[in-house]
């Protein structure tokens, strides 16, 4: 008999795209990607909802392009959520224990007792996630359970984000007919996806640079250390071009896709793009020089922006194995070679990885938030299955639909 199927699902709402991408857990080792969609986002500004009927338009036209191309129906996604408003900070907790040996709730009470900080009213906590365990002033301990001692301490980061943002995220997603799984940090997924086990141990940085937000995590001996969100990203690169080259933003848009290149150096010389005017004058002939340094006065901006916030995080030491870039902006020429001449470290781009069935789809630093997520989730184990997209089922399914709009009017 097959094995019965589960599936789990990402729902990346980026500042530029929203999108859903549909996983099949075959075993525990392995998961399959049978389904994707994607649908321009409107409703976002600087990583956070500001508009909830287009978001909620364009989350139910992704969700929909995704089951359709996976043959079935789904009812609940793991969703990111990124934005100026997320703080982090380490915390530690201590605790007796209780019998002689460490069970799972001496593991809660520890956590619990690491959670214990002041938080203003209007944030609440989204993660926290143990870095080590001291077991009787034994530290480095990643599993306690099972061990003996009577004093027991865990160090953990916690994330914290604003009340309003994080429930506008789940009032969309319930809006477009969908439940939350959990809502997971956007760069906290993109590492599951994009990092390997020794860059996490030996310590590395990675930056998702995406539309509306720049977010950067730093791992070292397998834990989450520090995460932040710089809102700089491709959507000012997009601005300045258009200043600077006096064209309207979708113009500026499509010559960054084609024509951009992060680092002015590695241009040709006599290497020339047509730019269309505004206003229905005639199109003139830029040197791609003068492309680049746009984009590279912005991104080098927003680099040491970043670097200088490694510096205060007090890791710079930590980050042997270099700097991980990825998120859309991540796939234009030169990123790398810039971010080396600032951080002076060894940089890669990374693309989702560990996954099969239609990897190809998904072969690109922009799906990294929403293929992490579901990395995140098959960890969590929250699998349920989910009914087929056939016969009666899809008239169902259309009908409930037809019930939902028919709500909203009356
Ligand atoms: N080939 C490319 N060259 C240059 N820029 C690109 C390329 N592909 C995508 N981008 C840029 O990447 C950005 C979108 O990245 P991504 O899809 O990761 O963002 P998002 O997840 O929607 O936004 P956010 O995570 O900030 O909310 C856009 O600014 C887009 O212009
Ligand atoms: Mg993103």
């Amino acid at each position: 008999m097959s094995k019965k199927s589960n599936y789990i699902v990402g729902l990346d709402i980026g500042t530029t795209k929203i999108c859903c991408i549909i996983g099949e857990v075959i075993d525990d080792e392995k998961i399959d990607i049978i389904g994707l969609g994607q649908y321009p986002s409107k409703g976002l500004r600087k990583g956070v909802v500001v508009n909830i009927d287009s978001t909620v338009e364009s989350i139910k036209n992704a969700v929909e392009e995704a089951e359709l191309m996976a043959g079935c129906e789904i009812d609940s996604v793991y969703v990111g959520i990124a934005g100026g408003h997320i703080n982090s900070l380490n915390s530690h907790g201590i605790i007796a224990v209780k019998g002689r040996e460490i069970d799972q709730k001496d593991v809660d009470r520890v956590i619990e007792a690491a959670k214990a900080i002041a938080i203003p009213l209007d944030r609440e906590v989204i993660h926290v996630l143990p870095q080590e365990y001291i077991v009787d002033n034994q530290d480095g301990i990643k599993t306690p359970l099972g061990m003996a001692g009577v004093r027991l301490e865990a160090k953990v980061h916690i994330v914290t984000a604003a009340v309003t943002s994080a429930q506008n995220i789940v009032k969309c997603v319930n809006k477009a007919g969908l439940g939350v799984s959990d809502i997971v940090l956007e760069q906290l997924a993109s590492s599951e996806s994009v990092l390997s086990q020794d860059e996490r141990e030996l310590g590395v940085a990675m930056i998702d640079i995406g539309g509306g937000t720049s977010d950067l995590a730093i791992f070292y001996q397998g834990a989450i250390k520090h995460t932040s969100v710089l809102t700089i990203a491709g959507a000012q690169m997009t601005n300045d071009i258009a200043i600077g080259l006096r064209t309207p933003n979708a113009e500026a848009e499509k010559i960054k896709h084609s024509f951009g290149c992060a680092y002015s150096p590695i241009i040709s010389e006599g290497d020339n793009i047509e730019v269309p005017s505004v206003g229905g004058r005639e199109s003139r002939t830029v040197p791609r020089q003068i492309l680049s340094e746009i984009i590279e006065a912005r991104t080098r901006e927003m680099f040491e922006l970043l670097d200088h916030d490694i510096n205060e995080s007090g890791y710079r030491e930590i980050i042997s194995s270099g700097i991980v870039l990825t998120g859309g902006a991540a796939s234009m020429q030169g990123m790398a070679e810039l971010a080396e001449d600032v951080f002076q470290s060894p940089v890669r781009v990374g693309i989702p990885m560990g996954l099969g069935g239609l990897i190809d789809v998904v072969n690109n630093p922009m799906y990294a938030t929403c293929t992490g997520l579901i990395q995140y989730g098959s960890k969590r184990v929250k699998t349920g299955p989910i009914r087929e997209l056939q016969g009666r089922n899809l008239f169902d399914k259309i009908f409930s639909r037809m019930k939902d709009w028919a709500d909203e009017f009356f």
